[in-house]
């Protein structure tokens, strides 16, 4: 797969104005992705379960101007209704990355009003679930100028676009477990975009529980682009690198046997080499909080006592998600309230579950 397969084919039907509203996903991810080329390629693949419950909704509205616009894109942005100016330099940079793709852009007036089921304060990321539904949104005016386009090239577009606003972003299209970066073992896997998994999935995973706990809620110290910059030039990169490509074979064979035990292994692991990245970078960088490591000392000591299938995993920031099998449910939620609800931000935290991707809520 090359770019060349997204450059839009000319126009068969004319759009004046309108709006598209789509609902996508967050995705937390199994084997990290940590560390990028050029035009956000990623060092390693990566693989993530989709999520349900945290998403973002947005809604674009576009109308047609009389004139093309020279130099500015033009288009404002509201979250939950307020006007946010400090968010039009990240849709200004997504606009400008991804017009060779969508050479309409110039053409419309854009109004985007953006809704995350998440509190902004949450500390959770919204740029997966919010470039990707912008995406979606461009996709859904492409598909009505272009109205031959296939449900499947209609999603790796939307998967590719998403990706040149934020990498994992590209993850969020589909469910319930995207690959994205090229593997050997994986068909189909790209660079490019996120795939759905098509490889056999053991029950076990099905309706697999994510419960975050919310540790620290403020703006992360260290951005995930500057993060993954450190990767360029880190001692052990090309290490951490082959070591992602070996954990996504190591989850193929569980995700077929349902080990559970080796499925806590490898996801631990990952999401503990991702600090351990963070903390032998130069200039290195501490983004877990000590109530991250204690919840983690806690985990492993319910593991131990009573033998659930409980474990952990992070992003690029202090919270903690937890991952269960469904059939665990009660007995977590209930050490979550007795033991781990004491180290969350004001008790807080999210209840989610794996999900199947984005949907078109209204047009
Ligand atoms: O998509 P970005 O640039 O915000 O990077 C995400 C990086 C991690 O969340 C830490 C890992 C991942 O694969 O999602």
């Amino acid at each position: 797969m090359n770019e060349a397969k997204f450059k839009p084919n000319p126009d068969t039907h004319q759009l004046e104005s309108g709006n598209y509203t789509w609902q996508s996903p967050s995705n937390i991810a199994l084997v990290k992705y940590w560390g990028k080329k050029e035009n956000q390629i990623p060092a390693n693949p990566s693989i993530s379960f989709t999520l349900s419950n945290c998403f973002t909704k947005t809604t674009l509205e576009f109308s047609k101007k009389e004139k093309k616009s020279e130099g500015n894109y033009s288009f404002e942005v509201f979250l939950d209704g307020d006007l946010k100016p400090d968010f039009a330099p990240k849709i200004e940079t997504f606009f400008k990355r991804v017009e060779a793709y969508l050479p309409f852009l110039k053409d419309f007036h854009f109004t985007i009003k953006t809704h995350n089921s998440f509190p902004h304060s949450s500390g959770i990321a919204s740029s997966a679930s919010g470039m990707s539904a912008l995406a979606l949104c461009l996709m859904s005016m492409e598909k009505a100028m272009n109205p031959s386009i296939s449900e499947e090239h209609f999603n790796e577009k939307a998967s590719f676009l998403a990706r040149l606003g934020s990498g994992s972003a590209c993850r969020s299209i589909e469910g319930p477990l995207v690959s994205w970066g090229e593997h050997k073992a994986i068909a189909n896997s790209s660079n490019l975009i996120g795939t759905k998994y098509t490889g056999e999935i053991h029950e076990s995973f099905q309706e697999y529980q994510d419960t975050i706990l919310l540790v620290d809620v403020g703006e992360k110290k260290v951005s995930s682009t500057v993060g993954h910059g450190l990767m360029n030039g880190h001692p052990f990169a090309e290490r951490r690198f082959s070591q992602a490509h070996e954990n996504i074979d190591k989850l193929k064979e569980i995700f077929i046997s349902g080990n559970l035990e080796a499925f806590i292994s490898v996801v631990e692991s990952e999401a503990l080499t991702l600090h351990a990245m963070m903390m032998t970078s130069q200039p290195y960088f501490l983004l877990m909080k000590p109530n991250t490591l204690a919840i983690i000392e806690k985990i492993w000591a319910f593991r131990k006592e009573t033998g659930h299938n409980l474990c952990f995993t992070l992003d690029a920031g202090a919270n903690v998600h937890l991952l269960y099998p469904k059939a665990e449910k009660e007995e977590v939620l209930q050490f979550i309230k007795n033991e781990l609800v004491a180290f969350c931000k004001e008790g807080r935290y999210i209840c989610d579950e794996i999900g199947f991707g984005a949907y078109l809520v209204d047009s």
